[in-house]
């Protein structure tokens, strides 16, 4: 079989970490019987420094006529670089925020996993960790605050910026949906969380969460406020299965999540619409600081690469022989420096992933 992929390097350290998981689903790839054809595109600084701005209709198209879309990162510096001296809606975090939302990519799946080798870099004490934890988070990505209205305006000399939180039902019920879904095929637990004793929207996104779970008796429902949640992830991460949430509420959780696993370079992600298609990337940001200079880790993309094989090519197998791999390399005792720890053998981006490479 042949698959088409649109291949988005981005900014900072994405076109070196992307290299390394094309690396690794080209062997995935032979070893299994299938070819991709890759299509790269810009997105994010990149798009802005070649068409002044970070998301062509060309570059959408393109991704929309593909299988799935593999990404990279996207964003630079905003102190030093000039991609921030333009308007907000021109800057390249506006691009992947467009590309979200015109592919419809609503269920955004982050899985946090401790993997075993790892728990020396896992910053919780030993009695906290256990036997380790393995959670997904289910953001939802094209609604909330990120999507509504915002301005910023000055009323008799004072300054005001507004951003406005929506949501109708139909949103929080097909990202709840995906969510009970997930969960079926996991532990069948989901803590749906929210800011109900607050937030109107998070008082309809729980009401309607409840109207779903009655089509899922079999999966165990509990409702968690975001802050007790950000707490919790700390005091006992162990306690998660599928944690289902609101879009900006997520985001920040997912990165207290990674840092719980040892590191956000091992957290993958994938942005998923309604059908198989999907746009998978890392979790992490662009690390403009460490771009170019093959110390990133290139984990959390390969395993996105991963994700992109099992949800929307149905390649289950190569995609268990890439996740494999990743446990292979580490229980070999390679690490990049993030995740580096006494005893381990260090390595720079390239050669994590030809170590992983050679392990599919
Ligand atoms: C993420 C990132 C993005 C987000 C930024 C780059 C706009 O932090 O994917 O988590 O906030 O969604
Ligand atoms: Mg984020």
């Amino acid at each position: 079989m042949n698959y088409k992929i649109a291949l988005i390097p981005g900014d900072g350290i994405g076109p070196e970490i992307v290299k390394e998981a094309v690396k690794v689903l080209d062997k995935a790839g032979e070893k299994y019987g299938f070819t991709l054809e890759y299509e790269k595109l810009l997105m994010g600084g990149a798009s802005i420094d070649v068409h002044g701005i970070p998301l062509t209709d060309e570059t959408i198209a393109a991704a929309k006529a593909s299988d799935a879309v593999l990404m990279g990162s996207i964003g630079g510096d905003a102190r030093t670089s000039p991609w921030y001296k333009l308007e907000p809606s021109k800057r390249p975090e506006a691009g992947l925020l467009k590309i979200r939302k015109e592919l419809n990519l609503f269920a955004n799946l982050r899985p946090a996993y401790l993997y075993e080798e790892l728990k020396e870099a896992c910053p919780l004490r030993d009695d906290i960790i256990g036997d380790g934890f393995d959670m997904m988070i289910m953001r939802e990505l094209t609604g909330g605050l990120y999507f509504g209205e915002r301005k910023t305006v000055e009323e008799n000399g004072i300054r005001k910026a507004i951003d406005t939180l929506t949501y109708d039902e139909n949103e929080i019920r097909r990202i709840a949906k995906r969510g009970f879904d997930i969960a079926r095929k996991r532990r069948k637990k989901v803590t749906s969380v929210d800011k109900a004793n607050v937030l109107d929207s998070s008082r309809l996104w729980r009401a309607v969460v409840e109207e779903v779970a009655k089509d899922y008796p079999d999966v165990e429902l509990s409702h968690m406020l975001v802050d007790n949640c950000a707490m919790q992830l700390v005091r006992d991460p162990k306690q998660f299965d599928v944690i289902l949430t609101e879009n900006m509420f997520g985001d920040i959780l997912s990165d207290e999540a990674s840092m719980v696993t040892g590191s956000i370079g091992m957290l993958s992600s994938a942005s998923l619409n309604e059908t198989k298609f999907g746009l998978y990337e890392p979790s992490h940001g662009s690390a403009p600081d460490i771009a170019g200079m093959d110390i990133a880790n290139p984990i959390a993309t390969i395993l996105s690469a991963a994700m992109m094989l099992r949800f929307s090519l149905d390649l289950d197998e190569a995609a268990d022989a890439i996740e494999n791999a990743v446990k292979q390399v580490l229980k070999d005792g390679y690490r990049t420096g993030d995740i580096m720890s006494e005893g381990c053998k260090k390595v720079g981006c390239r050669e994590m992933g030809d170590l992983i490479a050679q392990r599919v």
